[in-house]
């Protein structure tokens, strides 16, 4: 496997830290160890986030390719649009969002506060669009891509969650190699990787990285989608373009694609009674903030799967703690007891 050949724009701190949950395995029984790595805390551009890791083998070529600006398009709670707004701020470079309505919400500033704000702040030009939601490409962002260009600047196109991007998914081969340089330094190896899918290259990276070692079917995707079929074919999609990128040597199975798909209910960015109480448990055990449209899914499913005995005892779980907790600020009625 080869991913040094890849150019790589510094945008993280470097490898982040993992970080056992005690409290969070003892609460739930004690038969599995919980290790969290904080993704969440890779960066000092606007709380980081997964979107850093892609990004930074994204830049290389956007910067190469003599653009100016920056467009890309999420929801209007976007982690994503933050962190390229960021990473445009970063470089130099302008930014063009489109926010779809990807999400009913129940805040009247939904679309005031949280990640819009911040990217606002940083300065990129920040449009709503009634379109609902959709992993796929866009009209909206197409449409947003033309407009740069006829009023005379130079795009650079970034789909949604960075994943459909010939690029998309290189940066979390490298989180699994820097998981792997961890497992040696610690003494011991993960038996399990549980992570978020929505875009799905978060999760077709680490499933490239981790097939390196033969551990493809141990990194457990939790569908937030609610579009499980269309993610996980975007998933092997981008699995198997990576693995060509990074000379990988071994076919991806669709069977290597493993994608839970029981928590994403009522809908994509709302969350359910339980993921509430997941993101209250985590936060009370541990002081670990998660979101209600990502990482608070994915937590439910891992205290949901450890409860039904889905990981054998003694298992080691690693956790992927994506980011996503700016996104908070939008839902202040769901917390307003606590
Ligand atoms: C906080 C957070 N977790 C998980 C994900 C899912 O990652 P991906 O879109 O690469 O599947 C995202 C982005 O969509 C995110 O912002």
């Amino acid at each position: 496997m080869n991913l040094a050949k890849f150019p790589r724009y510094p945008l993280t701190f470097g490898p982040t830290p993992i970080e056992k949950l005690s409290r969070l395995s003892a609460h739930l029984g004690g038969g599995v160890e919980i290790y969290a790595k904080r993704e969440d805390c890779n960066s000092g551009l606007a709380y980081g986030g997964n979107k850093l890791r892609k990004l930074e083998y994204i830049v290389p070529d956007a910067i190469a390719s003599g653009a100016d600006t920056l467009v890309s398009i999420g929801g209007v709670q976007s982690n994503h649009t933050r962190m390229v707004a960021a990473v445009a701020a970063k470089i130099g470079f302008k930014c063009r969002l489109v926010q779809e309505a990807w999400v009913p919400h129940e805040d009247a500033v939904y679309d005031r506060v949280g990640n819009i704000l911040l990217s606002r702040i940083m300065g990129a030009d920040v449009r709503l669009c009634d379109d609902g939601f959709d992993i796929g490409i866009r009209k909206s962002w197409e449409d947003a891509l033309a407009e740069v260009t006829a009023s005379g600047g130079k795009p650079y196109p970034i789909p949604a969650g960075a994943s459909v991007h010939k690029f998309g998914g290189l940066g979390y081969v490298g989180f699994a190699e820097e998981v792997r340089a961890q497992e040696q330094a610690q003494g011991f190896a993960f038996d399990y990787i549980v992570v978020c899918t929505v875009t799905g290259s978060t999760h077709a990276g680490m499933l490239v990285g981790f097939a390196a070692d033969g551990r493809a079917r141990q990194v457990i995707g939790i569908d937030a989608s609610f579009t499980p079929a269309q993610t996980k074919a975007q998933v092997l999609d981008i699995a198997r373009k990576t693995a060509d990128l990074v000379e990988l040597g071994k076919p991806i199975a669709d069977d290597d694609a493993v994608l839970v798909e029981d928590y994403a209910y009522p809908c994509y960015g709302v969350p359910s009674q339980e993921t509430k109480e997941a993101i209250r448990l985590t936060a009370r055990l541990e002081g670990m903030i998660t979101d209600p449209v990502y990482e608070g899914k994915s937590m439910q499913g891992l205290i949901d799967l450890v409860g039904k005995g889905y990981f054998p005892k003694g298992s080691k779980i690693l956790y992927a703690h994506l980011g996503g907790a700016p996104a908070l600020n939008g839902y202040a009625y769901a917390f307003r007891n606590g």
